[in-house]
């Protein structure tokens, strides 16, 4: 078989365990057939191919994977980014009516059509940047009803060549007109919705908002015990503005990710080094939310796997641009450039449960970014340069 492409004379960062850092093959090649990579190794070993790409020593890495994103809402909340910069809090402003129950009327009220057109551009601007992978959750509806056909809209956005998208349910808080019923409402989620979303494979993962304001610890448990009786896996938000024990909860439920985690003890940290549960940052939302940052120097010590996400969201963080938090990471939360280089591939691909994203080797898709630059940390160095510094977005060996 003569492969159908191949990229050489590449700076090849292959993201890959079986190396040691990022996997740095110097002058590197990859080969690809039907979209899936089937070589990878030094320039002067490489197979013929149907069609040779010459990198000209540039940087070509996996396509970046999202493993935490809101992509499917309507409407927006420009308000509330005026207000903050004027010096109001976030939960000031969701306790005043704003926050995450805004978001609510304008996507009940958008057509399918609607939901679909609005989240195919924001799509379509995440692999600009070189987004090949990303995980969509549900959560700006909070109805039994409503929840599902987020998860259909995003099956049919899913249906696109690119980027390639993970779905999560996401119940994301008790909204205001089930406030005195709060019980009911996570009564509902256990046995009503969480069952049809295994049922109907509309989700890979449940995910709980569990802080102040959105769901307690005990409620985190009902839903996710009912996510894992379901089959699903398990995922959080946790510790965004209180560590209420939801990273003891989730290690012990060998949840995929912890995400956000301003605020963690030091047993917290331990139980997720312990269960190997990925702790997802998210710098965007951190940065805008003028929060404290999290402990990444006791997290790094204590073997927790990092991985960094857009959060894309109308609320906190309304961008889809991966190496723009890249630079946030590695500036203001202080991880090192090979640490937010994994947090956006290799394990960020371990946070939502996909083992053949985030790494070039044999047997995975073509999903890679060919540069225009050689050295992975001019990325984050040259910060909302994505546009110039990529140059083409393979997803399964194509080009976006
Ligand atoms: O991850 N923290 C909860 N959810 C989102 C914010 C959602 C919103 O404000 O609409 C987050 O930051
Ligand atoms: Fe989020």
């Amino acid at each position: 078989m003569t492969p159908d492409l191949v990229i050489r004379n590449a700076r090849v960062l292959t993201c890959e365990p079986s190396r040691s850092g990022l996997g740095l093959i110097d002058h590197g090649a990859i080969a690809v057939h039907d979209g899936v990579i089937v070589w990878v190794g030094s320039d002067d070993d490489r197979p013929g191919a149907t069609r040779v790409i010459d990198a000209g020593g540039k940087l070509v890495t996996p396509g970046l994977v999202d493993c935490h994103t809101h992509a499917i809402f309507a409407g927006d909340r420009a308000n509330e980014f005026a207000m903050r910069a004027a010096g109001k809090g976030y939960l000031e402003i969701a306790a005043a009516g704003g926050g995450i129950s805004a978001t609510l009327g304008p996507t009940r009220a958008a057509t399918d059509q609607a939901l679909i057109a609005l989240t195919s551009a924001r799509l379509d601007a995440a692999v600009a940047t070189g987004t090949t992978t990303i995980e969509i959750k549900s959560g700006y509806d909070l109805t039994v009803a409503g929840e599902l056909r987020l998860l259909r809209c995003v099956a049919v956005c899913a249906q696109r060549p690119a980027p390639r998208i993970v779905p999560t349910l996401l119940a994301h808080l008790v909204p205001p007109d089930r406030k005195a019923d709060r019980s009911a409402f996570v009564l509902e989620i256990c046995d009503r919705l969480i069952p049809e979303v295994a049922r109907a494979r509309l989700a890979t993962s449940v995910d709980v908002y569990c802080d102040e304001g959105a769901f307690t610890l005990a409620e985190t448990r009902s839903i996710l015990g009912a996510a894992r009786s379901a089959g699903l896996a398990v995922r959080g938000h946790v510790g965004q503005f209180t560590d209420l024990g939801a990273a003891e909860l989730l290690s012990e439920l060998s949840a995929l990710s912890a995400d956000h985690l301003e605020q963690i003890s030091d047993p917290g940290i331990d139980a997720l080094a312990a269960a190997g549960v990925v702790a997802v940052m998210l710098p965007g939302a951190c940065v805008q939310l003028r929060l404290p940052v999290p402990p990444i120097e006791r997290l790094r010590r204590a073997g927790v796997p990092m991985a960094i996400a857009s959060d894309l969201n109308p609320g906190s963080s309304f961008s889809s641009d991966l190496p723009l938090q890249l630079w946030l990471a590695t500036t203001h939360f202080g991880m090192t450039v090979e640490e937010a280089w994994l947090g956006v591939t290799r394990h960020a691909a371990r946070a939502i449960g996909v083992a053949t994203a985030g790494r070039l080797a044999s047997n995975v898709p073509a999903d890679m970014i060919v540069w225009s630059c050689d050295d992975p940390a001019t990325v984050p160095y040259q910060y909302g340069a994505s546009r110039i510094l990529i140059d083409t977005v393979f997803v399964g060996g194509l080009e976006t």
